[in-house]
């Protein structure tokens, strides 16, 4: 047996409740930027992947016009960074709705790190951060799909294993399930791709 959903025939938010219980586990931009009047803003979006790896480009889907496109928008640069699993409070803390003209870094006692190229701070305590520059912004549906092309990326080089990439277990990366869950990371396998 299986239970068929029609999403036209669901009310409210029960789509959206079963898509983002589904489509898991998702990954987490933690999304610095600066707004035009030089206030820093940080939030989780979850709605977050590779759209390009020539030229690398990152993207992540901001529903509704929140003050992180905002500042893109007016900007054109943003910082992704990526959590780890000991930051998961402090990450959902940085989603709450803060006024436009607070500053997210001091409300949630994250420490702002400067970036190599671009003028936005990244996450200090973040052990990853992708500086980018707003590629292109597309309006689809009720999202704003934010595509930035990275020009540059620093990792702590405690994450970095012996081959010089980051190892899942160090990053310990948190991501995102459906309801108010988040996912821990989980054991890896090892497979040859054919
Ligand atoms: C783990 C997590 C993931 C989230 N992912 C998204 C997302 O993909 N898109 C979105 O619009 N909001 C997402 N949110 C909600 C935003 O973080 C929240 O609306 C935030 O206040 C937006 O901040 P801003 O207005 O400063 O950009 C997520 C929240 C959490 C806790």
């Amino acid at each position: 047996m299986r239970t068929v959903f029609d999403p036209a025939a669901m009310r409210g938010s029960a789509f959206y409740r079963l898509l983002t219980a589904s489509v898991v586990p998702r990954p987490i931009a933690w999304v610095s930027t600066r707004s035009r009047d030089g206030v820093l803003n940080l939030a989780p979006y979850s709605f977050f992947t590779v759209a390009s790896s020539k030229p690398p480009i990152l993207q992540f889907t901001s529903l509704g016009h929140k003050d992180s496109w905002r500042n893109i928008t007016d900007t054109g640069e943003f910082v992704v960074n990526i959590g780890t699993e000991s930051l998961i409070d402090v990450m959902n803390a940085s989603s709450a709705e803060f006024a436009p003209d607070e500053d997210e870094f001091a409300e949630t006692g994250l420490t702002p790190r400067e970036s190599t190229v671009v003028s936005v701070p990244g996450v200090a305590e973040a052990p990853i951060s992708f500086e980018c520059v707003r590629h292109l912004i597309l309006e689809v549906g009720n999202g704003s799909v934010v595509m930035g092309r990275v020009v540059s990326v620093s990792v702590r080089d405690d994450v970095l294993a012996g081959d010089g990439l980051p190892d899942f277990a160090r990053l310990a990366p948190p991501s995102r399930l459906g309801r108010s869950e988040w996912g821990l990371p989980p054991d890896t396998v090892e497979r040859v791709r054919p």
